[in-house]
């Protein structure tokens, strides 16, 4: 079987005294679109920061396109939209070529220094979330699902292996949803991306994810959407740690 993307061995980790995450054993298999939920202080955040180098394990290792992550160098191949992304200040005077342009002068330097080649990866990418007719918008007019797109442009544009995504349609209404996971499922099965993807939203998100995994300090479940539907309630709440009600509403 072909080396996951990523993979967490006895991973534990503390803030001060607080342990949020203990021996967690996790991989992502390459070519997955991985669905991560969990109740809310769960620990999926700092799973993340963990995965992206952000903060150090207590104890236990993290592997990254099967090198450790502590000699691991090429984070471009890595692409990550935050759920701060979709709050964007309506002011902000960047139009949607310019923003996805970002993703790409971390790498070759100021905008004017942009090929015909970079400009026409940028428009391409554009294209790839459906927003050409955007391009030259400002992204403060972009609705919020629009923006998580050209976000997710500007992660996609350095052609990364797997994108990570930290809920992403919170504040994105129920159609524009829909046709979020439409587009991360065409990224996924089109452009073999792997996705790892966290959110609370479990019902649409087992109708499009490959693998769901759930952790609330420690991992609770790791397998196929057909498995975690089969859950009882009664192994939800477990799971949970109180009765369940899915976290479906969380704000
Ligand atoms: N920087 C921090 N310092 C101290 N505690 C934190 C910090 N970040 C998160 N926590 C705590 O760690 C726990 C897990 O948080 P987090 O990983 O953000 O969970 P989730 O993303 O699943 O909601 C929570 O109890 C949270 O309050
Ligand atoms: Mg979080």
């Amino acid at each position: 079987m072909e080396s996951p993307v990523v993979r967490f061995k006895d991973v534990s980790y503390a803030y001060e005294q607080k342990n949020v995450l203990t021996k967690i054993n996790f991989s992502i298999p390459k070519g997955s679109f991985m669905g991560l939920i969990g109740p809310n202080g769960g620990g999926k955040t700092t799973l993340i920061k963990l995965l992206l180098g952000l903060i150090n394990p207590d104890e236990g290792s993290i592997d990254l396109l099967d090198q450790p992550r502590d000699k691991f160098k090429e984070w471009n191949k890595i692409g990550f939209v935050s759920q701060k992304a979709n709050s964007f200040n309506k002011g902000f005077p960047a139009t949607v070529f310019e923003v996805v342009s970002m993703g790409l002068t971390a790498k070759v330097g100021y905008l004017k220094f942009l090929t015909k080649a970079h400009k026409e990866k940028i428009l391409s990418t554009i294209d790839q979330v459906g927003m050409l007719d955007y391009a030259y918008q400002n992204i403060g007019n972009l609705s919020g699902g629009q923006q998580q797109r050209v976000f997710i442009a500007r992660s996609l544009v350095n052609n990364p292996e797997l994108l990570i995504l930290d809920e992403p349609t919170v504040g994105v209404d129920y159609e524009n949803v829909q046709r979020f996971y439409e587009l991360l499922n065409r990224l996924n099965t089109d452009y073999g991306i792997t996705l790892l993807l966290v959110t609370h939203d479990t019902g649409t998100m087992t109708e499009h994810a490959t693998d769901i995994a759930c952790i609330n300090t420690r991992l609770h479940f790791h397998g196929k959407p057909e498995e975690y539907n089969n859950l009882t309630d009664r192994d939800l709440s477990k799971l949970y740690g109180h009765p369940v009600n899915l976290v479906t509403h969380d704000h």
